[in-house]
């Protein structure tokens, strides 16, 4: 028996949208790494949108604990909740709306394609397009009650130490695992090198749509999937006491994907009626006619 924290709601959701989060870590790492860009985003850290990005932060590293992930893993992964075909299932994502900005803001799917769209300009294969179209499904974990910090978010190994390079690594003072014996130390509950497949996650939309889509996508893209906010590792490279040679070899296929999620976003909306013949065929290819929830 779990004993299940109730929160309140300003703990489930500090930002006016998830999309603060994105928006904080795109500056965080702008697309050309600019000084001029650079030094705006530095000027912007005190803005008040910064400051819910950084109640955020504390409340997902405070909360964000070994036993809490793993509550939501069984609580998720048996994925017994609903069922729908795949396209109903992205008009169930989009349900999620942004109530700061409805009027600027594309929705999720269009973020989604956007994303899809980009890949498949630069030619890459189809599966890595199919990546882009569902990277972001995991989301609805929202729709479901969870709290914006147990849905999005930077993620971060559970059970072992905390690294300085997750962002606001203070904040993990806050975490009761920081107090335990065992899971405050460098390696915690693993061993050196173990691989990430051995690895827990902070709970979040990147573990819950790999285990979605585990059985449906080549290894590159399931690696694009699962650790795509993972930024600690593919941006900062910290962590590497816990990699094996094969997540060494997959991080150049999540590290080619991180630019498609944060650089893509674009004003315009893409033409949905002349991409849809395309994408129903790629999705026909790939993923079973209903997703699980
Ligand atoms: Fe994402
Ligand atoms: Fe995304």
């Amino acid at each position: 028996m779990s004993n299940v924290k109730t929160f309140t709601q300003s703990e489930i959701a500090p930002l006016n949208s998830l999309d603060e989060w994105e928006e904080d870590v795109l500056k965080r790492y702008p697309e050309q790494e600019a000084p001029a860009k650079a030094k705006e985003a530095f000027r912007n850290y005190e803005t008040p949108v910064r400051d819910t990005v950084r109640e955020f932060y504390k409340l997902n590293h405070t909360y964000q604990t070994f036993d809490f992930v793993q509550d939501k893993r069984k609580e998720f992964l048996s994925f017994g909740k609903r069922e729908m075909p795949v396209w109903d299932a992205f008009q169930f994502l989009n349900q999620l709306v942004d109530d700061s900005d409805p009027d600027t803001d594309l929705d999720q799917f269009q973020h989604l394609l956007q994303t899809s769209e980009a890949i498949r300009a630069d030619g890459h294969p189809d599966w890595m397009v199919l990546v882009g179209l569902m990277h972001d499904m995991g989301k609805v974990l929202c729709l479901f009650g969870e709290p914006q910090w147990a849905v999005v978010g930077d993620t971060f190994p559970v059970g072992c130490g905390h690294s300085e390079k997750v962002v606001y690594p203070e904040f993990f003072a806050l975490n009761p695992d920081s107090n335990d014996p065992v899971y405050k130390a460098e390696l915690g509950i693993y061993k050196a090198h173990c691989g990430l497949r051995n690895v827990t996650m902070s709970w979040g939309h990147d573990e819950y749509v790999y285990q979605m889509m585990k059985n449906s996508l080549p290894e590159p893209g399931l690696y694009m999937l699962r650790y795509h906010s993972f930024y600690a590792w593919h941006r900062e490279g910290a962590y590497d006491y816990l990699l094996d040679d094969h997540d060494r070899d997959m991080l150049k296929w999540v590290k080619l994907f991180n630019p498609y999620d944060l650089y893509s976003k674009n004003p315009e909306p893409p033409d949905w009626t002349k991409l849809k013949p395309y994408y129903v065929g790629l999705v026909n290819q790939y993923l079973p006619p209903t997703l699980k929830f």
